[in-house]
Formats: C-alpha cells, structure tokens, sequence
C-alpha cells in the first residue's frame, strides 16, 4: 500500500487532492494508520480506481526479467518489481517456473498449505485443470501467484516436443476475466522449453547482467537464443533490453568497462537502469519484505521503480486487459 504523497505522484496531483478524492468516493477503499497522525494507506484496487478516474491505466503487459545466468538477481528484480507493480495500481500475476521456486516460497501466505501448490508439472500433466485453480494470492496486494516446487523440473519431459509459441499461451487464455494487467515469469537459469516459452511469447524480456565477463556472455546467449528460437517458430520478437544488476560502486573499473562493453555490445537495447549492489535488498529479502516495505537506500528503489515504468507502464485509458 501507499501514501498518499506517492500516489499524487503517479496520479500527477496533489496529496492533498487525494485525500479529497479519497474522502469523498465510498467505493475507493483505504486504510488509516494508527499511531502515525492517521497517515492514509492505499491499496492497490484503489489505485487502479484512481487511474481509471483521470482516465489512465496500466498498460497490459508479460514479461521476464532473467537471463541465461544464474544469481544475478532475476528473481529479487521479479518480487520487487511485481510488489511495486501492484501498489501503483496494476494488477499483477507471477508465473514461478523455476523449480528452485524461490519467487513461491517469498511470496505465498504463511497459511498457505503448500503440499497442495498446483504448478506448471499439473498443469502440463492434466489438460481438464483450468489455469484459473492454480492462481493463489500471496501476502502481496494485488500480486498473484502460480507457485512451484521441486518436482515441477520433471515437466520439461512432458512439454519437450510442444510448441514454445503456443505452450504458455493457450494456458494463459484460461485466466480471460481475472484482470491482470501485468504477467512475469519467473524462469530458471537454464533454457527449457518452458523459458523458451516463456521468451519468446512476452512482449518484454528484461536481461539482468552483473558488471562479469560470464554475466555479459549469459546476457549475449540469452539474446541469440530468443532470436533462434523466434525464427525456428516463426514468432515475432519480443522486446529484449539488457540493464546492469548488482553493480558495485561506479567507480571501481570492471564496472567502467563492463558498461562501456554493455554499449558496445547492445548500443540502444542498454538500459540506462543500474540496480545496485545493497546489504539492505537481502536484509529485506531475509525479512520477508519488498523493498519498498522495509528499510532501503533510494538508488536501489528509483532503479526498480524506472523497471517498472517498463513493465507496468501507465498510459491512457482504453480499458482492455493483457489477456484480450
Ligand atoms: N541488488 C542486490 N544487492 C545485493 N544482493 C543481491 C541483489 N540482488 C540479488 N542479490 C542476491 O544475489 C543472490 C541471487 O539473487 P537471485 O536469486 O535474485 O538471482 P537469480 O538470477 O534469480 O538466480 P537464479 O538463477 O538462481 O534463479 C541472492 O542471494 C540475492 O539475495
Ligand atoms: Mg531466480
């Protein structure tokens, strides 16, 4: 939830103008914190109301944010980002296709009985369960989740010989009704046919490279593989753009020649996005929390908030959802 200070910022006016708006609509629900002179929390359904009234929206939009190398934070970009997302008024669902399932176990609710966790191995074994059955909320407003576990890695048996165009795809029509304006995936660092999927069917692959020769060259791979694989399918290319995650101080020169490389390398798909190396986005990860929640140095929250401007974008209102 947010104040009302962040959402006259994205609503363009002011905090003042909020409260007004707020106070004087019995349909735009919020909370009022106690101790803290009765500051207004907003939640994210309110937010998306908020938008719609000055007739703007968030833009429909799937996307993965991860390349082909391991541990540079595609999955703490994917919660933070999905988290922030869904203050600012979308409506979001992550689809974990990682059997390591870290994106699950950060965001399920604490109750939730997780031997019950339909994943993508159910979904792709029995063709009569809806995808609807396998969303579940998570202890995030207006974030939701199709979890994974462990077992899920048998899945790429079943799927091998499928069609990557049309994999996810038909599946996701099942969720037509439910509103999500935003879907991530959340892939493993390997390229299974379900990634493969999961590439070349998003209209926005963010890559994530560290300031690492072995970063760059995932980042590199990742990039030939989903043209590969868009021209062996006969698919259109997604949007794929690279930024710099978990970048040391800017001084230090393998970042300076990382950077100068990355340009060189991917010219105008470089993102000018850098998320920095910070002890506070673990700590937060440790304590269960977004980024935005607990205690974090501005560098790190404007970085996730400009990839949220890529992938939730706020644009007119033409009232359709991402699975039209
Ligand atoms: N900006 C950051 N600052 C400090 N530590 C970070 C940052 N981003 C990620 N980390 C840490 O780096 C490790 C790897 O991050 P994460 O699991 O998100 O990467 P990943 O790309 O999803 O990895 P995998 O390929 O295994 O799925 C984690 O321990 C995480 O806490
Ligand atoms: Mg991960």
């Amino acid at each position: 939830m947010i104040s009302t200070k962040v959402a006259g910022d994205i609503l363009d006016i002011t905090s003042h103008r909020v409260k007004q708006i707020l106070n004087s609509n019995d349909d735009l629900n919020f909370e009022r914190k106690e101790g803290s002179n009765g500051q207004i929390k907003i939640p994210s359904n309110t937010m998306s109301k908020l938008l719609k009234m000055r007739d703007k929206e968030i833009n429909p939009k799937t996307c993965v944010i991860k390349s082909q190398k391991g541990g540079v934070g595609g999955t703490t970009i994917t919660i933070n980002v999905a988290i922030r997302a869904a203050q600012k008024g979308a409506k979001v669902l992550v689809w974990d296709l990682d059997p390591e399932s870290n994106a699950t176990t950060f965001l399920m609710q604490e109750d939730y009985d997780y031997s019950q966790a339909k994943t993508a191995l159910e979904i792709y074994k029995n063709e009569d369960l809806s995808l609807k059955d396998c969303v579940i909320p998570t202890r995030f407003d207006g974030v939701y989740l199709i979890p994974a576990k462990g077992i899920m890695r048998r899945v790429d048996r079943i799927v091998m010989s499928d069609n990557p165009k049309n994999l996810l795809k038909e599946k996701l029509k099942d969720l037509e009704g439910m509103g999500f304006t935003t879907i991530l995936f959340d892939l493993p660092p390997t390229f299974s046919r379900l990634s493969e999927s999961a590439y070349i069917t998003s209209d926005i692959c963010l890559l994530p490279t560290d300031a690492s020769a072995f970063g760059i060259e995932g980042a590199i791979l990742t990039k030939e593989d989903i043209h590969e694989s868009c021209k062996n399918f006969e698919q259109r290319l997604p949007e794929i753009k690279v930024f710099l995650s978990r970048a040391h101080n800017q001084k230090r020169t393998s970042v300076k020649n990382s950077w100068e490389y990355l340009i060189e390398e991917f010219g105008p798909d470089m993102l000018p996005i850098k998320v920095p190396e910070r002890a506070d986005v673990v700590n937060n990860i440790n304590d269960g929390k977004s980024i935005f929640d607990g205690k974090c140095s501005a560098d790190v929250r404007a970085a996730i908030d400009e990839l949220v401007e890529i992938v939730a974008p706020i644009g007119e209102l033409q009232d359709h959802e991402v699975l039209q």
